[in-house]
């Protein structure tokens, strides 16, 4: 435990039952990587290279965007969060190439040369805030938070003034704060919940072009969902001032 009193997490923690596969990755491989409370956030030793930049993803569900922005930019190191067990399980599987119905090898290793540069955090990522330390981060992805639409859970909604603190903390100044959401009223919320944060400034430049994917961006299964489903997504950059 990094804090003493323990935040009240609403969303969830699992799902269906974990299969054969990803149950083992979980015993057996996620050790190799997670995050503990011992871990020493030192950019030397941290990835299995030093680093010189670190990226943090906070909820990455499934993981497809973090394991894919991973292997976009192998000398940098990242740190994903998730506390649904099964998303944890999945980036597991899109991380070692282990698929259900594999044999599964005596010692789970990553694909070759792939995602070493990857560290689990499988718990809220409130947890692990004071942990990281100040400026310790280049970018941060908060992408498609859950939107808690009804107005008496609103004080559920991720980018809430504390989250937004610690975030400003870690973060490097000229960092990058990337919010992605379908969600009408999460827009709103965003929008209204970064204007008053005098820590971050808004990179859109014109009208548009937060309406579209920023050029580095990996699609998820969940903003495919969005995009079927006729919901827009917007992409929120905010710039660490
Ligand atoms: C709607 S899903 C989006 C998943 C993913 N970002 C995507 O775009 O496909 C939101 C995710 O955030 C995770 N989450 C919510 N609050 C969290 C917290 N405090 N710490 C870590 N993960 C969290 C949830 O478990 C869930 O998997």
């Amino acid at each position: 435990m990094f804090l003493s009193d323990k935040p009240k997490f609403f969303g969830r923690r699992k799902g269906r039952t974990i299969r054969k596969a990803k149950s083992t990755l979980l015993e057996a491989f996620l050790p190799t990587i997670k995050i503990t409370p011992e871990t020493n956030f030192n950019k030397q030793t941290l990835f299995v290279r030093p680093v010189e930049k670190v990226f943090l993803e906070i909820g990455f569900g499934n993981g497809e965007h973090l394991a894919g922005q991973a292997l976009n930019n192998p000398e940098t190191g990242f740190i994903g969060a998730e506390v649904f067990q099964n998303g944890v399980a999945n980036l597991l599987t899109l991380i070692t190439g282990i698929k259900e119905g594999d044999n599964l090898p005596e010692k789970i290793t990553l694909l070759p040369g792939r995602n070493d540069n990857i560290r689990v955090w499988d718990d809220d990522v409130r947890l692990l805030f004071s942990k990281i330390p100040d400026n310790f981060v280049d970018k941060v992805f908060v992408l498609f938070p859950d939107p808690w639409p009804k107005k008496r859970h609103a004080s559920r909604r991720f980018i809430n003034p504390d989250n937004l603190k610690e975030i400003a903390r870690i973060l490097k100044k000229d960092g990058i704060l990337r919010v992605a959401t379908d969600h009408k009223v999460y827009k709103g919320w965003t929008l209204r919940q970064m204007a008053a944060d005098k820590n971050f400034v808004w990179t859109a430049k014109c009208g548009n072009d937060w309406k579209h994917e920023p050029s580095d961006w990996v699609q998820t299964k969940y903003q495919r969902k969005a995009i079927r489903e006729g919901r827009r997504p917007v992409f929120l950059d905010y710039k660490r001032v």
